[in-house]
């Protein structure tokens, strides 16, 4: 008989319009608890939207999302803020305080949601620094690190307080091959170390079959793929194998991509 696994996140008929444009069109997932999820997708498709929408910076049109079965947007702040703290956020830039050095930028979490003391703090810190292989470097200030250094100081912050869930969002843009390898590896180990479940947006190829348990793919604010990496691979829809083969011939047509593959270009 199959064991059945733990549903941590789930995201019912999630609509969102920005002004005429439907961003996200009746989008369900299911996140089972410990796995690694990708949602792969190309640039505006919605995976930022539905990143914050999971951890309630947006709030949906219609649709629902629930976290361990509970409504997110039906429940007070206070409530929100027990489920907020199992969560990690490492955000698309990093977004680190600049004006900080790396131990008060991991300290940040610590201090706003813990009593804890400041010696008890520090250690966590040094842990913390430790496990994205940062030990030393608390002193520093972001504009001393490279790129690769400042992601990882990014999900430091993010376990800071233990969580039971991790959300990436793009954590290889913008680095080269071997960084962007370091950052896969790093997300790997902590969810099988941590046994965090993570939520991993990307359109990093290498990314996604290095590090997914399980793909979803995003299209025109709709999920139209979902499975392992090797049922994505053998997909038979030929927007998933253009997308995964980086191909500018197929279906999904760059002209009428509302202008966001240009933007990305040009930004
Ligand atoms: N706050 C917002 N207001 C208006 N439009 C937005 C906002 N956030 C995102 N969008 C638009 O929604 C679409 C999806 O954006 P996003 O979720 O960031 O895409 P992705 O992360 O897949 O690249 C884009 O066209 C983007 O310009
Ligand atoms: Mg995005």
């Amino acid at each position: 008989m199959e064991t059945k696994k733990e549903i941590v996140i789930q995201v019912q008929g999630l609509v969102k319009d920005f002004g005429a444009r439907r961003v996200l069109n009746e989008v369900n997932l299911k996140i089972y608890k410990g796995e690694t999820v990708v949602i792969m997708g190309g640039s505006g498709c919605g995976k930022s939207t539905l990143l914050r929408h999971i951890i309630r910076s947006y709030n949906p049109d219609s649709g629902k999302i629930l976290l361990y079965d509970k409504d997110i947007n039906q429940l007070p702040e206070n409530e929100f803020d027990k489920i907020r703290k199992k969560m990690g956020m490492v955000f698309q830039n990093a977004a680190l305080f600049d004006s900080m050095n790396v131990e008060d930028n991991i300290l940040l979490p610590l201090r706003e949601h813990t009593r804890l003391d400041e010696n008890i703090m520090n250690i966590i810190v040094k842990m913390k620094l430790e496990l994205v292989g940062l030990r030393g470097f608390e002193r520093l200030m972001p504009s001393q690190l490279s790129g690769g250094m400042r992601k990882r100081v990014g999900l430091a912050r993010a376990i800071a307080l233990d969580p039971e869930i991790i959300f990436y969002d793009e954590p290889t843009a913008g680095l080269d091959p071997i960084v962007a390898g370091v950052i896969d590896k790093l997300i790997l180990d902590l969810s099988k170390k941590l046994q965090i479940t993570s939520v991993v947006v990307t359109h990093d190829m290498k990314s996604v079959f290095t590090i997914a348990d399980r793909i979803v793919m995003l299209y025109e604010g709709k999920v139209i793929a979902e499975g392992t990496p090797d049922e994505i691979k053998n997909s038979s829809d030929e927007r998933v194998q253009q997308f995964i083969m980086g191909s500018p011939d197929g279906p999904i047509n760059f002209f009428q991509s509302g202008g966001d593959y240009l933007k990305q270009l040009t930004e």
